[in-house]
Order: structure tokens, then C-alpha cells, then sequence
């Protein structure tokens, strides 16, 4: 089902402390997951434009796709089921606001899963967590093309 086939998960330290820090962190990064897949598909809905459309929708297609990464991993390496819980998503009517929030919302994740995927030895789950790296560089770029085209929208009709 996954192109990934996971191996035993090798961490840089064998600590209790060091593999604590990296459950925690793959919760905080579910969660966002979860949160970000919603948050692109009711911003996907309240946008007009047919491009900007699935453009969010792919978006929030790779946001799901994150979140079964992540928690193949989680799985891996704590024999659990990761446990996510995560409310509604509110988002304004002011789409402009929320692009710019997304935007650097995508910066920060670049580095936190920067952060996390150097604390791997395994290349394979390094592989996995530079996919999902490249993903949110790609969203950010893509944030940054919605958010032109919004401008130049706005211009016009003034
Ligand atoms: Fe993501
Ligand atoms: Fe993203």
C-alpha cells in the first residue's frame, strides 16, 4: 500500500530520552497533518477560481498523506497506534490573512521535520520525512502563487 516498506528503526541515541522526544514530536506533527489536510480543504471550498481550487485540494491530498507517513513510522518504532485527537478548524472569510498564515505555517514545518528527520539513522524513514520536507517547500511556493494571483485579482477590479 505504501511505497515505503519500513525496516527496523534505528535513532541516533538508544536513550529513553531521545526516543520520548521523537514521539512527542511525530504527535505535535500528526496533529498538524490532520489539521493542515482540513484546513486546505475548507479553504478549498470557500475559493472561487477553478485553479486555486485544485491546487488546495492537492494539497490537502499530500497533508493526508503526511499524516500516513508519519504514523507508519510512529507504529514502527512504538509498536502503537498513534492516539490523534484534533478539533474543528476555524478559518476567516479573509483569504488573503489565511494564505499569508499558511505560508509561513509551511516555512515552520520545513524546519521542525528538518529537525526530526536528522534525529533517524535509517535512510529509508530519512527518505519518507525529505518527501514530506519537499512537500511543504512545494506548499509554500504554491501559497506564494495563490496569493499573487489574489493581488493581481484585487488590482484589476479596483
Ligand atoms: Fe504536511
Ligand atoms: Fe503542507
Amino acid at each position: 500500500m505504501y511505497p515505503y516498506n519500513l525496516e527496523q528503526i534505528k535513532i541516533m541515541s538508544e536513550e529513553d530520552s531521545q526516543k520520548n522526544k521523537i514521539t512527542e514530536m511525530l504527535i505535535l506533527a500528526l496533529e498538524d497533518e490532520l489539521k493542515d489536510k482540513d484546513y486546505y480543504m475548507q479553504m478549498m471550498e470557500q475559493v472561487n477560481d477553478k485553479e486555486v481550487k485544485e491546487i488546495l485540494r492537492q494539497m490537502s491530498l499530500d497533508e493526508q498523506k503526511h499524516y500516513k507517513y508519519l504514523s507508519q513510522i510512529y507504529k514502527q518504532l512504538t509498536g502503537n497506534e498513534p492516539v490523534v485527537q484534533v478539533g474543528k478548524v476555524e478559518i476567516s472569510g479573509n483569504i488573503l490573512e489565511e494564505i499569508a498564515k499558511a505560508f509561513f505555517g509551511e516555512l515552520e514545518a520545513v524546519e521542525i521535520y528538518r529537525r526530526l528527520m536528522f534525529l533517524f539513522l535509517n535512510l529509508q524513514i530519512r527518505d519518507m520525512i525529505y518527501e514530506i520536507i519537499t512537500d511543504e517547500q512545494a506548499h509554500a511556493a504554491k501559497l506564494n502563487y495563490i496569493n499573487t494571483k489574489y493581488r493581481a485579482k484585487k488590482e484589476t477590479e479596483e
